[in-house]
């Protein structure tokens, strides 16, 4: 059984030791954090420095904070990954073996989610260690992908775009519909079915609304409804890419 230490305790952390604890066939050593005393299910450790043998250390701290982790972990020759989109795995004390552990999802500590649907991007520096890693992946049930730094952080940027870029919007829109006392729950159907769609049809063919149909007057009057400047900003310059898009 490969024996696994957490670190960290934030978004992705919390889920990670709920994730590695489910799985019958890893052992999940310890769990390193500056916030929590106590867990029921794993021992916790306030300081990296008294942690104890593991086969793999997964620092999932801030991504500013990965190097000063890793350097603090007193042992040599481990398999120590980070959980980062954007960082090479060179950033990691090079006194361990070292790799990449990302999983490619978006983590809030409230939000329950489904571990298997969870692609993990895994890189390392040597075959065996990235051998290693595709195991503990299939032993937490997760689709892993081979992915280099340049690979992973293009995969990061757009994991931005379609989630951060989105949510950022949703809330745009709930600020929109609050202002006028309306139930953001009626545009729930809509927002599913904007997700669903894409399943079936190209986001490219699946665009409609008022920019795609160059519909001027539509356009005119919401822009003229909105009063924050910089959101009007925006609502042009989305509708400018998708005319210019789809030829209008
Ligand atoms: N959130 C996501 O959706 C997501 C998805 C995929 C990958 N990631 C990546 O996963 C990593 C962790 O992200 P997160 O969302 O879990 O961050 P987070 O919720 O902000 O939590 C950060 C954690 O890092 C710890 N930390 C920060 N500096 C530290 C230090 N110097 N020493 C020890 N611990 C330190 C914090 O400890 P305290 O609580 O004690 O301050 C906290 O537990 C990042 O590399 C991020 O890019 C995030």
């Amino acid at each position: 059984m490969i024996k696994v230490t957490i670190i960290g305790s934030g978004n992705v952390g919390f889920h990670l030791v709920n994730l590695f604890h489910n799985s019958t066939k890893i052992n999940l050593n310890e769990w390193c954090s500056r916030s929590i005393d106590f867990d029921e299910r794993v021992k916790v450790i306030n300081k990296i420095e008294n942690l104890s043998e593991s086969d793999i250390y997964v620092i999932c701290v801030s991504d500013k904070s990965i190097t000063e982790v890793s350097d603090k972990i007193q042992f040599k020759n481990k398999l120590v990954v980070h959980t980062s989109g954007s960082t090479p795995y060179n950033s990691l004390n090079n006194k361990n073996r070292r790799g990449v552990f990302y999983p490619l999802q978006t983590f809030s500590k409230s939000q329950k989610l489904n571990y298997s649907e969870i692609p993990i991007c895994i890189e390392a520096e040597n075959n065996k260690d990235l051998e290693t890693l595709k195991k503990l992946s299939q032993d937490l049930n997760c689709k892993h992908y081979e992915t280099n730094f340049e690979e992973r952080k293009t995969l990061h940027l757009a994991a931005i775009i379609s989630n951060n870029f989105t949510n950022f919007l949703f809330g745009i829109s709930k600020e929109i519909i609050d202002s006028k006392n309306l139930d953001f729950n009626i545009l729930k159907p809509l927002i599913n079915e904007t997700v669903n769609k894409i399943h079936k049809l190209d986001p490219i063919k699946a665009q409609t609304g008022p920019a795609r149909r160059n519909d001027v007057n539509i356009m005119k009057m919401h822009e003229n409804m909105l009063k924050n400047e910089e959101i009007k900003s925006l609502y042009m310059v989305i509708s400018k890419m998708i005319k210019e898009k789809y030829g209008n």
